[in-house]
């Protein structure tokens, strides 16, 4: 293992750094060939403008990327899209729609729960499925008409990064793919996602060299019990991402919630004991999201802003500041993944944690 690993102490860490190359290779489709439905698979173009709206099916980390994806294909294809734990949906009376696209998506391609919901969703006459996956030839694209492979290479920390990030990329890949083939995009606007995918390694790099400030955050983090996360819109599924990876590793408790529900319970749990993470980059909520962190500092917790370079945000007493700094639009879900890993890796090395076997969880789970 250790001439795997080169410099680097982890698998986790090493798989963290690749996320440039990673992430690189699995734009390459889209960045050489466009953004074409072939990319998908040779009838990719017929199923694509047969269907109707999108059902998402995963678990874990890959669950995430789909409620991620949720607000691409609904912004920029214009497609009704709807995500669903794999666990939950194969056991559920559906309403099946057989003009709807099943969408899974699985590092491994080996999950049990998501394998069932799929061959569920086919007995239910669903009949165009596409797989997002990393492993070549692995059950669920084998059993997918469309698939478009992740080229994240071999994710070995339990912990999924490279696998998320990489997801993130094709699943951006096909919103633009069908935004252009309905009519929702123009040349114009095609080349400005063209242009933000070509960017993004180096701004995934960037935000890697943040590793520092985010391990300096970790060593505070290390010694709680509880974190809480927040997020609105496109970065609540990226809060979600970040408080898995904490509990995940660290075994710190840890949840998120989308910023605005605050007051309807989490407030309660805030004092000066709970540090509380802020995925606050500059959207279109960024003015509520920092409402919300005025009720948080009025209680006495401890923030922690993971924000971009125009945000107009100045740390203060108990709130501390981290700016990635490069802005990248629809994208920017990708670039704020990136130092909740951090954050979590850093904060598990200090607690000692096994950081790429974490206790009780498997890697690839093909069980019930
Ligand atoms: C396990 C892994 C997670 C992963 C999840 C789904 O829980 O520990 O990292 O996100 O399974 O796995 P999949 O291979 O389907 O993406």
């Amino acid at each position: 293992a250790s001439l795997e690993l080169g410099l680097y102490s982890h698998f986790m860490q090493k798989e963290i750094h690749e996320q440039p190359q990673a992430v690189a290779a699995t734009a390459e489709v889209f960045l050489d060939g466009g953004f074409v439905p072939e990319n998908f698979g040779s009838n990719a173009r017929e199923v694509f403008q047969s269907i109707n709206s999108i059902k998402i099916l995963a678990c874990g980390t890959s669950y995430y990327a789909a409620l991620t994806a949720k607000y691409w294909l609904e912004s920029i294809a214009k497609i009704p899209t709807d995500v669903e734990i794999a666990s939950e949906y194969r056991y559920r009376d559906v309403i099946a729609d057989p003009q709807q696209l099943v969408i899974t998506i699985s590092q491994s391609g080996e999950t049990l729960d998501t394998m069932e919901a799929l061959k569920y969703a086919q007995s239910l006459g669903h009949c165009h499925s596409l797989s997002v996956c990393n492993v070549m030839e692995s059950a669920l694209p084998r059993a997918s008409s469309l698939v478009l492979y992740t080229r994240a290479g071999a994710e070995i920390g339990v912990a999924s990064t490279k696998a998320f990030t990489t997801q993130l990329v094709v699943l951006f890949g096909l919103a633009v793919t069908l935004g252009k083939l309905r009519g929702h995009i123009d040349a114009e606007r095609e080349h400005a996602h063209t242009e933000a995918l070509r960017q993004l390694p180096g701004s995934i790099q960037h935000a890697l060299n943040l590793e520092p400030q985010v391990a300096a955050w970790a060593q505070k983090f290390a010694q709680k019990s509880s974190a809480l996360f927040l997020g609105r819109g496109i970065h609540y599924p990226i809060a979600l991402e970040g408080a898995l990876k904490l509990k995940e590793i660290t075994y710190i408790h840890a949840e998120a919630y989308p910023a605005g529900e605050l007051k309807h319970g989490p407030l309660a749990l805030v004092d000066e004991n709970m540090p509380i993470v802020v995925i606050a980059p500059n959207d279109a909520l960024l003015d509520k999201v920092k409402a919300n962190m005025q009720e948080v500092g009025a209680r006495g917790g401890e923030l922690f802003v993971f924000t971009d370079l125009d945000s107009h945000f100045e740390a203060a007493q108990g709130v501390h500041l981290i700016r990635t700094p490069r802005h990248t639009g629809a994208l920017s879900p990708i670039i704020h993944s990136i130092p909740v890993q951090l954050l979590a890796y850093h904060a598990a090395l200090a607690r000692g944690t096994d950081v790429d076997k974490p206790r009780n969880l498997a890697k690839s789970v093909t069980v019930e």
